[in-house]
């Protein structure tokens, strides 16, 4: 059996937006709600970007990058669902920083790198239920998903939230520098060729300006359990 039918065994919810749209807050509140892992596809691109800065490998070579992502390896604890290991090393507060966000979107354009990465997101999917944030995912990962939410919200709003996450990290940066890198990202994750951002055709739209994490959360299982 291949990989894909074993994955129909299960719930699948997909969750993909823009940078700061509040897709990992929201999306781990859902799979809490429902009793499903969590899988933040993000952390996983973030983390390849990580290897290759610290092997200080050049990020515009593809065939480089390319193989260093076929010998990586990405997991998280399956516990608290925060902590991202790479090749066995706890990362979890590496690939948050300001260098590792502005060389991600360069290594997640490589056809190479999402293919080896989404054969590891599947196959979490083949494990059991699941809640998967990112920006693919509705449209590529799990084009089966049952549930399709495409988060939104102004940019604005994205780029004060992430400059209040870094306040809250410990990270000074300036709100015009973070509303740019949201910016640059974005334009990037839409413009690239192979599975660029955007919504499913099947996925609902929630805009979340002005909503807090609790509600947009709510809004989601109620839309799970209707279905
Ligand atoms: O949390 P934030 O919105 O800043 O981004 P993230 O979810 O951590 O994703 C970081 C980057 O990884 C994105 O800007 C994309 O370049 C890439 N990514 C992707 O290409 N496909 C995914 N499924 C998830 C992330």
């Amino acid at each position: 059996m291949g990989l894909m039918e074993i994955m129909k065994r299960y719930h699948q919810i997909a969750i993909d937006g823009p940078a700061g749209a509040g897709k990992s807050t929201v999306a781990r509140k859902v799979a809490e709600s429902l009793g499903y892992c969590y899988l933040d596809t993000g952390a996983m691109y973030r983390a390849v970007a990580y290897k290759a800065l610290v092997e200080g490998i050049s990020l515009d070579d593809e065939q480089a990058v390319t193989n260093l992502a076929q010998n990586t390896n990405v997991c998280f604890n399956r516990g608290d669902g925060r902590s991202v290991f790479c090749d066995g090393r706890n990362i979890t507060t590496h690939i948050r920083s300001t260098e590792v966000s502005r060389a991600v979107s360069v290594v997640a354009a490589y056809p190479g790198v999402r293919e080896r990465l989404v054969h590891l997101q599947r196959q979490e999917a083949a494990k059991g239920s699941v809640v998967m944030d990112g920006r693919d995912i509705g449209t590529y990962v799990l084009p089966e998903a049952e549930v399709k939410i495409y988060l939104t919200a102004s940019e604005e709003e994205r780029a004060r939230r992430r400059y209040l996450e870094n306040l809250q990290a410990g990270k000074v940066s300036s709100l015009e520098e973070v509303l740019e890198d949201i910016q640059q990202r974005d334009r990037l994750d839409s413009e690239r060729e192979y599975a660029p951002l955007k919504p499913a055709a099947d996925a609902y739209i929630l805009d979340t300006t002005g909503l807090p994490a609790e509600q947009v959360a709510e809004k989601i299982v109620s839309i799970v359990r209707r279905d």
